[in-house]
């Protein structure tokens, strides 16, 4: 049943896991590995809690039905953790030991940049090849546009956003919400875009305090009744609470504050990342047979393409400057 590849390596069985923080539309990406391989005759084995269950040996083998009616779950069946026994040598030895106790040929790492950094340690100190495919809400992985479940937290956020307006409309409020993404502001710029926010506070920009209130003073000249400063968890200033206190000492406002937090990592994934997905998940496994390793799978131009695990992350994706202007003018 093996399988050859460029006449050098044979690939008969894989395992697949995911790790890091989960986000909607891992279990599509589990299904469409399991079940492409199975149509090359591939044997997959799914590890349980990531590299934590790598290390323990928590495999089991993964079939086509095994896969059923996960596709619209968010989560992921097989669990995640961050492992910080995989940090260690001694952790990742023990990994590589159950690797080969289930004569795994190649490994699917479903995950973002701790996971693909685990991996590009991993695969230089055992030589297993790894394909990495981009799952996080983040969306702050270099070497493709989209990451699995970005959509879908955005669309959290927007659906938050949306009825935060309708409560700061009726009593004429402003409202600091803060939203997840690590230290990247993906997932803040199209909330603020989609959800029509006032104001927008990301890492990549330097907004100073006093900008902010600038801009603030501003919107009620333009006798903008209430508005929405969407915050980025990672951005320079602080939390929202940490802003809106400040932003109270130097203002008469009613303010209030909503963090919309761990929500935006649950629920059934998106059209997009549903599809995303089954690309991505379709592509590692063929990737694998065509014998790519160590790359990670992703969207460019909405085309399936490869970019080396090491540049994937340790290059920085930045949020498109014309984007953020864009932001800013529609917000006026
Ligand atoms: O990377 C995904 C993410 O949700 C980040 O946006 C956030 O900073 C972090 O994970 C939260 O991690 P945890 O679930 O471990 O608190």
């Amino acid at each position: 049943m093996s399988k050859e590849n460029n006449g050098e390596r044979k690939i008969n069985r894989i395992a697949v896991f995911t790790s890091g923080g989960d986000a909607p539309g891992m279990n599509a990406a589990i299904r469409a590995v399991v079940r492409t391989a199975a149509f090359h005759d591939l044997h997959v084995y799914g590890v349980a809690r990531g590299y934590e269950g790598m290390i323990d040996g928590d495999f089991s083998r993964l079939e086509s039905r095994d896969v059923a009616n996960i596709i619209q779950r968010g989560g992921t069946i097989l669990k995640t953790a961050r492992s910080q026994r995989f940090m260690t040598p001694e952790g990742r030895k023990a990994a590589y030991d159950s690797l080969l106790a289930f004569e795994i040929d190649a490994c699917i790492a479903i995950g973002g940049n701790g996971t693909f950094t685990g991996a590009s340690v991993f695969s230089k100190e055992y030589g297993i090849p790894f394909i990495g495919i981009p799952g996080t809400i983040d969306n702050d992985l270099y070497g493709t546009e989209l990451t699995i479940g970005f959509d879908t937290a955005v669309n959290t956020a927007i659906e938050a956003v949306d009825k935060i307006r309708d409560t700061a409309d009726s009593h004429n409020r402003l409202f600091f919400v803060e939203v997840m993404g690590r230290n990247s502001g993906f997932i803040a710029l199209s909330t603020a875009i989609g959800g029509g926010a006032g104001s927008l506070l990301i890492p990549e920009v330097d907004t100073s305090l006093e900008d902010l209130i600038d801009t603030i003073r501003l919107s009620a000249k333009r006798k903008k009744l209430f508005s929405v400063v969407i915050v980025a968890e990672g951005n320079k200033i602080g939390g929202a609470a940490t802003i809106a206190q400040k932003v109270k000492e130097q203002f008469d406002y009613d303010i209030r504050v909503a963090i919309i937090g761990h929500l935006q990592r649950g629920g059934s994934p998106s059209a997009i990342d549903r599809l995303l997905a089954s690309r991505l998940g379709y592509r590692a496994v063929t990737g694998l047979l065509d014998g790519k390793e160590n790359v990670m799978v992703g969207l460019q131009d909405n085309k399936v393409s490869f970019t080396p695990l090491k540049d994937a992350i340790s290059k920085e994706k930045k949020p498109d400057q014309d984007l953020i202007k864009m932001a800013e003018i529609l917000a006026t």
